[in-house]
């Protein structure tokens, strides 16, 4: 069944092949769509996002149940959850798309009983994905925690229709188990290299960095970026940035970016309860170019991914 509109965009059925643990709380999900919905998520843009109906999904059984998530486990949530996509690819007539998620609240924790055959109500492509302009020869991607999906599938873009930009990517969080990706976190050095599995299967060098050092760099990403930045000959305008993850991170990765006038692109997350621009519950504060004035911004709708430029983040970032 499905219901589309003349962006493509719609109400489709996705089937599940198959979800995998692959950390302490993160896991890989794998949809096949089928008919209109293969067609429209054949075209779903790195960036873009889907929201998903769990609200009739099974609740784990209690010692499945990670204990700080005991006590609202069994609220409902008949709101669609957001989540973007790791990567999606066309098979004759269908598609898949990967889905990497973190355990954090009653939806994500019901996806965990997810099995091969389930099928799931998805309203997509949405949002308005990463663009890549003309002209650019570097591109550096800085994940921190969660927001490593996106970028993930920018990776995969860049690297098979992009050849003349060199990708690298930066992976931040508070320590090696808040990293989502697979393999020995532990065993990831602290030098530039082809650590990240994720990144290097496109032939993308990685840099990790943990804020107790038991991964890669002890310390921020941005410290790394900020050293690669100082480190290299490329001129501003031939490098972009993208970025996704936690808030501070993000104001302060656009703070980077506009100090040395690089472009910058941030995918931001609210709590989205519509996703399609009615609600207003993910509205986020933008500047108005050449005014003092701001304006308010849907992010489902006019973002997920803003220039670094127009955001005002909710907090100062600490110096
Ligand atoms: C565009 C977009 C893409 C996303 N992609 C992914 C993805 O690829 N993988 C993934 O694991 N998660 C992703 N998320 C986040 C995901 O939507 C939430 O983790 C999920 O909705 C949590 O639902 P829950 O019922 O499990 O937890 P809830 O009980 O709803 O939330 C648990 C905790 O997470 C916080 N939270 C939940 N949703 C958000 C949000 N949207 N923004 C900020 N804080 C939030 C809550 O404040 C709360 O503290 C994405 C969010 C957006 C907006
Ligand atoms: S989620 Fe409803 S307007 Fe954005």
């Amino acid at each position: 069944m499905s219901e589309t509109s003349e962006s493509g965009r719609g109400v489709f059925t996705a089937v599940v092949s198959a979800n995998k643990q692959i950390g302490s709380s993160f896991y890989k999900l794998r949809f096949m769509f089928s008919g209109d919905g293969a067609k429209a998520f054949a075209g779903f843009a790195p960036g873009q996002f889907a929201e998903f109906d769990l609200s009739a999904v099974a609740l784990p059984s209690p010692e499945k149940i990670p204990p700080e998530l005991l006590d609202t486990s069994g609220r409902s949530v008949l709101l669609r959850r957001p989540f973007s996509f790791t990567d999606v690819a066309v098979h004759g007539d269908k598609t898949t798309a990967d889905l990497m998620y973190c355990v954090v609240g009653p939806a994500s924790l019901r996806m965990t009983t997810l099995s091969a055959g389930d099928s799931l109500s998805v309203i997509g492509p949405l949002g308005n994905g990463f663009r890549i302009p003309e002209g650019k020869k570097y591109a550096l991607l800085v994940a921190g925690g969660m927001g490593t999906p996106p970028l993930q599938h920018l990776a995969k873009v860049l690297s098979s229709d992009y050849k003349d930009i060199e990708v690298t990517a930066f992976a931040g969080a508070k320590t090696k188990t808040a990293l989502p990706f697979e393999g020995r976190m532990d065993e990831i050095s602290q030098q530039l290299g082809f650590s990240l599995r994720e990144f290097a299967q496109f032939g993308i060098e990685s840099i990790v960095a943990t804020d107790d050092g038991t991964s890669g760099y002890q310390g921020f990403i941005t410290d790394c970026l900020i050293e690669w930045l100082d480190n290299s000959d490329a001129a501003a305008e031939d490098i972009i940035i993208y970025s996704c993850g936690p808030e501070a991170m993000l104001a302060k990765v656009a703070e980077i970016a506009a100090s040395k006038n690089i472009d910058c692109q941030i995918s931001m997350e609210r709590r989205m309860a519509c996703g399609i621009g009615l609600c207003q519950s993910c509205a986020i504060e933008c500047k108005v170019p050449g005014s003092n004035e701001t304006v308010y911004k849907m992010c489902c709708q006019d973002g997920p991914v803003f220039d670094g430029r127009e955001i005002i983040f909710s907090f100062q970032h600490e110096k």
